[in-house]
């Protein structure tokens, strides 16, 4: 049985300012993780470590192969901060960079290698991916969100609980959280989606959405909740029905 979690990079990062880690805010997620990582395969955001570099080099509408290189090697050293603060934890996890076993077609997932990532989980590792940038059969390079490969990976290992974790209380309308987001309700919420501080080049919010109602229209509910709050990462995989849930219609 399989669980994907995405911690968003405006959990672990400060969006705003270049390469800041709140590694407080990693070490206790990766406690929360401890005791619950059977089946687990972990996928965190880029936050300003790959945003910044991103929209710097013009990434994914320019390409740009020092865009790539720099924007990869800063995603990458967010992602080896994470494992590095997960074994400290206690917990057994290996690196997967997606820009090695991920190819695009149009910005969307066309190939993924997840054999390997079922091993790992199968020998008691737990993986961790990342928001990364990713070859494009269609336009050469693009970049790969964690929402999109919580999706795809969700769907490939035909996961049991799907959480995405943020930092506000779920899909805010008004300033509350909705219950639940459908393809029916989506229209009449479009207005509340507004831009968040930070730079952001996948999406924010609505992108969280889109991915995840793709999830709902294959069968899978999934949660968009706040993972800045002690202990809702730990309720997330536990399957409580916290934050939003993002479902298929009825
Ligand atoms: C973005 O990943 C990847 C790059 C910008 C290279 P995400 O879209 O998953 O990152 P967050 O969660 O918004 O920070």
């Amino acid at each position: 049985m399989f669980k994907v979690l995405k911690i968003g990079g405006s959990t672990i990062t400060d969006k705003a300012k270049a390469d800041c880690v709140r590694d407080e805010e990693i070490e206790r997620i990766a406690g929360e993780i401890l005791d619950q990582t059977s089946g687990l395969v972990l996928v965190h955001g880029a936050g300003s470590f790959g945003h910044i570099p991103a929209k710097k080099y013009g990434l994914p509408g320019k390409f740009s192969p020092e865009g790539l290189r720099i924007t990869h090697a800063s995603v990458v050293e967010l992602n080896r901060i994470v494992v590095e603060a997960l074994t400290e934890a206690g917990v057994d996890a290996l690196p997967v960079h997606p820009l090695s076993c991920v190819l695009l077609k149009d910005g969307r997932i066309e190939k993924m290698e997840v054999d390997f990532i079922k091993e790992m989980v199968a020998g008691g590792i737990l993986p961790v991916l990342h928001g990364d940038v990713a070859m494009d059969s269609s336009r050469r390079a693009g970049i790969v969100s964690g929402d999109q490969l919580v999706s795809y990976l969700a769907k490939a290992l035909d996961a049991q609980t799907v959480a995405l974790g943020t930092d506000v209380d779920g899909v805010l309308c008004s300033g509350a959280p909705l219950k639940e987001v459908t393809r029916k309700t989506l229209p009449d919420i479009e207005s509340c989606f507004t831009q968040g501080p930070g730079t952001d080049v996948t999406g924010g919010m609505r992108g969280k959405i889109l991915e995840l109602l793709e999830l709902a229209d294959a069968g899978t509910t999934s949660l968009i909740f706040n993972a800045r709050k002690a202990g809702m990462v730990k309720k997330a995989l536990s399957g409580d029905a916290i934050g939003t849930l993002i479902r298929r219609s009825d």
